[in-house]
């Protein structure tokens, strides 16, 4: 079962209003959740009438399976997207306080300032979510876009995920996502982001 993870914080993010937040978590990563249990729910019936025999299995152009399947990445992804969104916000933007990501970060960019003037732009150039990830492959921070929930560079484990969707921003900021951007920056807890730094960092693939 898919949980529903409370926000992490309780006040007003400066930019990012109570009621954006209520809808972004509360209607919308909640319908991924609940979306999440009932698909699984539906492919676990479904899996024991494939294996009975007494249902039809997968079909490239439609099937039962194949619905249930596609809608499987995208619900489960939109759940976890949005608990590394969530999840790192609430803070004070200072990003000396994630000293390793930091040093990581300058390193592979030249300083923080110049990365989040890369990321920024990625954002903007993206249709759902762009994504600062550790790559378990590689072993060094990529960055990613992602026009779906769905699209995903697989053994990669998020650090920075922000959400670009207009439903994140178009109630405080209307279109304009630069705006939006910024304040994104400033709600950032760095705390949190360091950790999950140094918990992808260690994991020996
Ligand atoms: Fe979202």
């Amino acid at each position: 079962m898919y949980e529903l993870k409370p926000l992490p914080f309780d006040k007003e993010l400066d930019g990012i209003s109570t009621k954006t937040n209520e809808i972004h978590h509360g209607k919308l990563y909640k319908g991924y959740v609940d979306k999440a249990n009932e698909i699984g729910d539906e492919l676990g019936k479904l899996r024991n009438e494939i294996i009975a025999g007494t249902a039809p299995g997968g079909n490239t152009t439609y099937s039962k399976l194949r619905a249930l399947k596609l809608g499987e990445t995208f619900a489960v992804n939109g759940v976890y997207l949005h608990e590394w969104f969530f999840g790192a916000l609430g803070g004070d933007g200072d990003y000396k306080k994630a000293p390793e990501l930091a040093a990581a970060i300058s390193e592979k960019w030249g300083s923080a300032e110049n990365f989040q003037k890369y990321f920024g732009e990625c954002a903007m150039a993206a249709r759902g979510w762009t994504v600062l990830a550790w790559d378990l492959h590689e072993k060094r921070l990529k960055q990613y876009n992602g026009d779906t929930h769905d699209h995903a560079v697989w053994g990669c484990i998020p650090i920075i995920a922000l959400d670009v969707y207009e439903h994140a921003y178009f109630i405080d900021h209307g279109s304009d996502r630069k705006a939006y951007i910024a304040v994104f920056w400033k709600n950032l807890n760095w705390e949190v982001l360091e950790e999950y730094y140094k918990k992808a960092k260690v994991i020996d693939f």
